[in-house]
């Protein structure tokens, strides 16, 4: 990784470090995280070794302070990780550091890269590889990212006319925010064959994205209506939703 990807990285969400929290307030992402939630739960024993990857302003502290676990965070961007700090109860179990992948001890039973970490880092077989390095053996890579297709992202882009973005995300599987940073959308085949997929579910694969739920009221009557054929389909849609939860273990 070199060091201009992470400059950018980092100051792209230092900027959204102080808005972060409005997101996980939002009841389509709490839902989101508590369906990700049941799927790391059987992997963590009381005295599991856990990395929080990319963990922003805490996201998933209450979570970690809930089970009582040992977990290492790590974000690379320093405002980030001043929000993250200052959410910790004294002695607790929890530390904080900034820092990216040169930076990691470990090695850990489970490290969790929540809500599209793996969508901000360079898309070469090296990222691949130093995660492998840090996990123990029988360990499981628990990564939640953001694939090319969710359907009512595309139908949204086709009816703003927003073709060339569309096309960019399906085929390219790349974009740029308003600032220039470029990121890329990841799908189930970019982990092949350096991980095992011992587990997927895809959030969200019909419902609106928590940005138009929260925006458009049809968005929300839509949610409300098709949620149930939603999660029963969340299952077996392997292609993509929302973000999609793909539990990971080393082949070798
Ligand atoms: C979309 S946020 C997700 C935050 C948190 N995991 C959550 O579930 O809400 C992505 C986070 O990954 C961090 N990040 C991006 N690239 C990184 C890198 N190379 N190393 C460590 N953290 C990184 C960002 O600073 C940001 O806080």
């Amino acid at each position: 990784m070199t060091q201009s990807d992470c400059a950018q990285a980092a100051s792209v969400f230092d900027r959204l470090s102080q808005s972060y929290d409005r997101f996980n307030e939002n009841p389509q992402v709490r839902r989101f995280r508590d369906a990700i939630y049941k799927m790391i739960d059987p992997w963590l024993s009381p005295d599991a070794s856990v990395l929080d990857f990319g963990c922003g302003p805490g996201s998933d502290f209450p979570f970690w302070l809930d089970r009582g676990l040992s977990v290492d965070a790590y974000d690379i961007s320093p405002q980030m990780v001043d929000v993250a700090k200052s959410k910790l109860p004294v002695d607790c179990k929890i530390n904080v550091r900034l820092g990216s992948l040169d930076e990691l001890e470990g090695p850990y039973d489970v490290i969790l890269a929540n809500f599209g970490v793996w969508n901000a880092l360079p898309s070469d077989l090296d990222v691949h590889q130093q995660m492998r390095q840090h996990l123990n053996p029988g360990g499981v890579l628990i990564v939640v990212v953001m694939p090319p297709l969710h359907l009512m992202s595309a139908f949204s882009q086709l009816l703003s006319g927003d073709w060339s973005a569309l096309w960019r995300r399906l085929h390219h599987r790349e974009a740029v925010t308003s600032d220039g940073w470029l990121f890329s959308y990841v799908s189930r085949s970019s982990f092949a064959p350096s991980w095992q997929v011992i587990d997927s579910r895809s959030l969200g694969p019909l419902l609106s994205t928590p940005a138009q739920s929260e925006r458009f009221l049809m968005a929300r009557f839509w949610n409300a209506l098709i949620r149930p054929l939603d999660r029963l389909v969340s299952r077996v849609c392997w292609f993509g939703g929302d973000h999609l939860v793909l539990v990971l273990k080393n082949p070798n």
